[in-house]
């Protein structure tokens, strides 16, 4: 009885949260229980705090509860080294070293959505190790234009393409029980004006070109978390943006996760509140003029949101909101109890990087045959240009890396040529002898003052009596290159190179240009130069991987995620679109007035444009054959299904790998249309004279147009054409179809 009495007493004195099991730290439970729990015991400061950062990478748990803070890093292509707790500038750990894996553009480039989930599960084990909530990344805003400096950190220019490789990279790291970041949300489509451009496309054009891969990420990935852009859109900061964060994201797409701010990407309190935003980071600490001493407290979602609350001129629906999706991210990572523990710089992950470097390395042109390097004949092997020593971890922006290891790709071919041959090197050509980002170093020492002239005259004196000449060259990580907050200037390659590759064609004609870049690039010699590769940043491998190309022990497979225009007027966003990639301060209008023709669906549609190399393309040293395509049947009803078979025979004498490609064209059409879209790709393995059949299976989906006017996808009735190819413009055979 007294034990009774003592029990009434206590309830009646405890809070009643206190009272209660703690529901939100039983791991039984099913999350949205421990959600609803751990909300309602938390007071409205500890809300407030939630939802903003309070310091560079993270935002406060709420200690007295036991829920850990959340830290963030970059990605998307390693876990970037600590940074102080207010600054950009590394911390200075000793223990921060990771494995570089290659950019995102040379993943795009395997087109096999099982080197996505092998990234995804090794970067997120790296982020795992490091204690990692979410990593911010990966990247899908789509490739409209060649000068983007950020185009290595996506995944080229069709949405189909982007959307089957993110979503493996997603699972993959949130496996780890760390949160992938997919960014930007959306229209972030260069880097000149990020912070000013607004965006004007059309409905068709958002929802068909720019949004789906983002779509793929959250609906089929399950992405936990998404980042906003810089840019605005429909006149809105994309951070707090009613059309893409309330209304599709969260309506449209019933996302759950937590939408956070790209860092310094919020302007403004109230539309914070109410326009989508759940986690506000960088704002007012640049670590330059806009530091304040209480800045984190100043942050728009922080002291001025609270005062708004307090003064009863908003309420808490809105941070509920923001908050119940915070808390549902702790639960899926930090307070798991099945999180696995994750490894850093692993030989796994080594191999991981390596391996889809390979995959994703694209053989544009191999003519004579020149490729792969007969090491049996070859005497002198002649290595010409600035990328074959660079470090290229190191700069770009925010992807910037501090590695354990990397390896040149001139390392890289020396190593594996050994004594078969005499390696030698000559410059070329100076681009940019700097080496640091945010205190990291790489520690080279590139400075050269020859002229060009003397460098071209010794890189042609190396090259006349070399068996093979390498040319190593292209873009790289610094300012107007591939690199964060700038685009490039124009098409063509910088420091000289054309004339340095112009020069050792006529001295050698087993010349090999290797182009490291994220990007398309102008090639004036394309018919001077036998053969050329389109590398990437490939990180720490990077030298393993092209030597393993180059010497043809790793048969080429990759295909082009995006075209190669022969000119910059070839490309719509330039010849049509008002891209001036002046700076501006002031908000301006940007219109993609090409609309849904971006990439090879503008190159199809002008016929006569060809292009330098076309979306799809990349060779092998082996030569496939196609057989004719055959379809199930000659109709498909609009809630049926049709099934494409192809056979494709391996009729050379090596094993190699194939992406054989699905395109629908739709004959006739109420709204404009593409002549093709990609629908389909398959990455098939064959030993010589093996022959596979591939199979396709579509649905409506694959035949559906946006409709603006209604809001919804349409598949109209009517002819279609199913088209199997090996490139955008390497058609291997159609077949006809109905749509009833
Ligand atoms: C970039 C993001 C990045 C963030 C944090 C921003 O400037 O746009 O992609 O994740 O910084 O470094």
């Amino acid at each position: 009885m007294k034990k009774v009495l003592l029990g009434l007493a206590l309830a009646v004195a405890l809070p009643l949260a206190a009272q209660q099991k703690s529901v939100y730290l039983d791991t039984t439970k099913p999350i949205e229980q421990r959600v609803e729990d751990a909300l309602g015991r938390l007071t409205l400061k500890e809300k407030v705090a939630m939802v903003h950062a309070q310091s560079k990478f993270s935002s406060p748990g709420v200690p007295r509860l036991g829920i850990p803070e959340f830290w963030m890093t970059d990605g998307p292509h390693g876990i970037r080294p600590e940074v102080l707790w207010d600054e950009w500038d590394q911390a200075g750990w000793t223990n921060d070293s990771c494995v570089a894996y290659p950019a995102l553009t040379c993943l795009a480039a395997t087109w096999n959505p099982e080197m996505s989930m092998l990234y995804g599960k090794s970067i997120g084990e790296e982020a795992r190790y490091r204690h990692k909530t979410v990593l911010l990344g990966p990247g899908v805003n789509i490739y409209r234009t060649p000068l983007n400096g950020r185009n290595f950190e996506y995944m080229g220019e069709d949405p189909y393409l982007a959307g089957r490789m993110v979503v493996p990279y997603v699972q993959g790291v949130q496996q780890n029980g760390v949160a992938a970041c997919v960014k930007h949300f959306a229209l972030n489509n260069h880097e000149v004006n990020r912070h000013t451009t607004n965006v004007v496309v059309d409905d068709r054009a958002l929802y068909e070109i720019y949004l789906p891969a983002f779509k793929a990420a959250v609906q089929e990935g399950q992405a936990w978390s998404i980042m906003g852009a810089y840019n605005l859109y429909k006149g809105q900061y994309a951070c707090h943006n009613q059309y893409l964060l309330n209304d599709i994201l969260k309506g449209e797409w019933e996302f759950d996760g937590v939408v956070v701010s790209d860092w310094g990407g919020v302007h403004d309190t109230d539309q914070a509140i109410t326009n989508g935003t759940d986690m506000e980071f960088g704002s007012w600490t640049n670590g330059l003029s806009q530091g304040t001493s209480n800045a984190y407290d100043s942050y728009y979602l922080a002291t001025p949101y609270l005062q708004r609350i307090q003064e009863g001129k908003v309420g808490t629906q809105e941070l509920d909101d923001k908050v119940r999706r915070i808390l549902r991210l702790a639960f899926r990572t930090t307070m798991d109890l099945n999180r696995p523990f994750g490894l850093l710089n692993s030989p796994a992950h080594y191999e991981a990087a390596r391996r889809i470097g390979e995959e994703g390395i694209v053989l544009l042109q191999n003519k004579n045959r020149v490729l792969p390097i007969d090491l049996n004949k070859a005497k002198k092997i002649a290595v010409v240009g600035e990328n074959a020593i660079k470090m290229m971890t190191v700069g770009g922006g925010s992807s910037s890396l501090k590695v354990q290891r990397e390896l040149s790709p001139f390392d890289g071919i020396k190593q594996r040529v050994g004594d078969q041959a005499e390696v030698v090197y000559a410059r070329g050509y100076v681009g940019d002898a700097s080496g640091e980002y945010n205190g990291v170093v790489t520690g080279q020492n590139l400075k050269d003052n020859r002229t060009p002239e003397e460098l071209i005259a010794e890189a042609v004196k190396v090259a006349q009596d070399a068996d093979y000449v390498i040319f190593i060259g292209g873009l790289n990580k610094s300012n107007g290159q591939d690199c964060e907050d700038s685009d490039r200037e124009g098409l063509g390659l910088s420091y000289g190179q054309d004339a340095v590759i112009s020069a050792l064609a006529k001295a050698n004609k087993n010349l090999i240009v290797v182009n490291i870049s994220g990007n398309a690039i102008a090639m004036p010699w394309v018919n001077e130069v036998p053969a050329i590769i389109q590398d990437w940043y490939l990180g720490s491998e990077a030298g393993h991987s092209l030597a393993a190309i180059l010497m043809g022990d790793v048969n080429p497979s990759g295909k082009l995620p995006f075209t190669f225009p022969v000119k910059l007027e070839d490309c719509p966003a330039h010849s049509l679109g008002e891209y001036t990639g002046k700076r501006s301060n002031d908000v301006i209008d940007i219109k993609y007035n090409e609309g849904i023709f971006v990439g090879y669906r503008w190159t199809d549609k002008q016929k006569k444009v060809k292009p330098l190399f076309p979306f799809g393309h990349g060779l092998s040293y082996t030569s496939f054959e196609y057989g004719k395509p055959t379809a199930t049947s000659k109709t498909m009803s609009a809630d049926g299904n049709l099934t494409i078979k192809i056979s494709v025979k391996n009729t050379g004498n090596r094993e190699g790998q194939e992406v054989v490609q699905l395109y629908i064209s739709d004959i006739k059409s109420s709204l404009p249309r593409p002549i093709k879209e990609l629908k389909g790709f398959q990455k098939i393995k064959l030993a010589p004279g093996e022959e596979k059949t591939v199979t396709f299976t579509i649905d409506k989906e694959a035949l559906s147009f946006f409709d603006d006017t209604q809001h919804a996808w349409i598949a109209e009735p009517g002819k279609f054409e199913a088209i199997i190819a090996a490139s955008a413009a390497d058609i291997k055979g159609v077949v006809p179809f109905d749509l009833k």
